[in-house]
């Protein structure tokens, strides 16, 4: 039996209903779950501006010791359901459980951080040039932050987001994914009992004009966006034309160079990961796989034998390796995407259109063979599905590697010091990676790429301050 939850908007710790506006299945057994929400209007989107502006001021008055403790106990009672919301992510997302477990403790792991940062909010002083005066900088909060989060990192993302925004004094307007809106409530239900002000989160379901109505909102003083580029560009301009600090994290086509000197088994590792787990929904996944000619058809034998022993099913079986996609959309998407390529005259060596499965899942897909000019450098497919360039040499490599607009994530496999080096001088990304997969990343380190991939400052560790506070510099003579 089909199991609904009927979803509702919070807004100062209250639950609003509305007309269910959007559906989402369970992508890999769609008669598992399904989840109903409503659509967020500027009325509502409204009234929980002029919440959180409130919810600011309370947390101010509360200080920052009581804003570090909401966020711990976040981050704990994440680690104690983890099964429970990891297995309503695999059902409502597609990722499989493993995946989807472990993205709740990375979740409780960043509310853990940020509730640390809390405390470290420190400012500067210096000796004025004036005799008798003082220069200060404190980092205040922005304001109210509107975050925009795709269903990808259903929960990790929002926590790298609503935590730093929390820790620096800030109040959000958060619209989550339609694709991955219980998860949202979960984490909503989680957060609203952390003891921290009504209002200090709102969370605004919906699609693109929910999005559309917070990014636009009154009060709303930043925005920060994760997902798709054409949503960005419109998110970037909706923005800026309003005087609103932005950061947006797009997609990439990252790149992973395997040199003639690589370790195989360890290249192929980081090919199948990177271009295959996650069914390549990572933004940080490798689309182009570009290797030295004199190894290619050692690589791509071994790389496909990996993927035929990969157990591609239910995401609810702790056994599988890779789900489905996670919306017929998606699957609407990539198929069209493939098709235009195959029509074009390329032929995959597996999976590819040829191969239709169930559902939203979608074969594992690899292309050969590729030139240098080809699309798999300018847009970015959101699926499993990769392509191999076979190059001369490292130089070749690395200037393929850089023609791309995007500029998220690149890596190397390689056991030459000075190649690795020379890669990371001049490989253009974000996000280097030698002898590791393009995607995967910790969550106390900076994250974000350059490019066509992302705008504003980085996100996650130390480096979130920058977009979530206001620096202020207070010239100060006592008299
Ligand atoms: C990772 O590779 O671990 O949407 C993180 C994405 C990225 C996060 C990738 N923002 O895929």
């Amino acid at each position: 039996m089909t199991q609904t939850l009927a979803l509702a908007h919070s807004v100062a710790g209250q639950a609003r209903r509305g007309p269910v506006a959007f559906e989402q299945r369970n992508p890999a057994v769609p008669d598992d779950l399904a989840v109903l929400g409503p659509e967020a209007d500027a009325a509502l989107v409204a009234e929980a501006s002029a919440t959180a502006h409130g919810a600011i001021a309370a947390m101010e008055t509360a200080g920052i010791e009581a804003r570090a403790d909401a966020l711990a106990r976040i981050g704990r009672t994440l680690t104690a359901v983890a099964d429970r919301i990891g297995l309503l992510i695999a059902r409502e997302t597609g990722k499989t459980l493993g995946d989807s477990k472990g993205e709740v403790l990375r979740a409780a792991r960043i509310f853990d951080f940020f509730a640390g940062e809390t405390l470290r909010n420190i400012g500067e002083r210096y000796a004025s040039t004036r005799p008798g005066a003082l220069v200060e900088v404190d980092y205040a909060p922005v304001g109210v932050v509107a975050a925009i989060t795709p269903w990808n990192f259903p929960i990790a993302i929002p926590a790298w987001k609503i935590a730093p925004a929390l820790a620096f004094g800030n109040a959000v307007l958060w619209k989550p994914s339609e694709i991955s809106s219980a998860t949202a409530d979960a984490l909503m239900t989680i957060i609203a009992s952390s003891g921290l002000p009504p209002g200090a989160v709102n969370m605004l379901l919906g699609a693109g004009a929910a999005g559309r109505a917070v990014v636009e909102a009154d009060g709303v003083d930043a925005v920060t966006f994760t997902g798709s580029v054409a949503t960005g560009a419109q998110v970037r301009m909706a923005a800026a034309s309003r005087g609103r600090r932005v950061q947006l994290e797009m997609g990439g086509v990252n790149g992973l160079v395997v040199l003639a000197d690589a370790d195989l088994d360890n290249a192929v590792d980081c090919a199948v990961n990177g271009a295959f787990f996650a069914a390549g929904q990572r933004c940080t996944a490798t689309s182009r796989i570009i290797v030295e000619a004199r190894i290619a058809d050692e690589l791509i034998a071994a790389i496909r034998k990996r993927v035929a022993s990969l157990k591609v099913g239910d995401p609810r079986d702790p056994s599988t390796q890779i789900g489905p996609l996670a919306a017929p959309r998606q699957k609407a998407l990539i198929s069209r995407q493939v098709s235009q390529l195959e029509s074009g005259g390329l032929r995959p060596l597996f999976g590819g259109s040829a191969q239709q499965m169930e559902h939203c899942f979608y074969a594992p897909t690899l292309f050969d063979h590729l030139p240098a000019d080809s699309v798999f450098a300018q847009e970015e497919i959101f699926g499993p599905v990769a392509g191999v360039f076979r190059v001369d040499d490292f130089d070749s490599a690395v200037a393929l590697l850089n023609s791309s607009p995007f500029a998220l994530s690149a890596g190397i496999c390689t056991r030459s010091l000075l190649h690795a080096e020379q890669f990371k001088r001049r490989a253009r990304a974000g996000m280097l990676m030698v002898n590791l997969p393009t995607a995967g990343v910790d969550y106390h380190a900076p994250f974000g790429g350059s490019g066509a991939s992302s705008y504003g400052p980085r996100e996650q560790g130390r480096a979130a301050r920058t977009f979530y506070t206001m620096s202020r510099t207070i010239y100060q003579r006592a008299l």
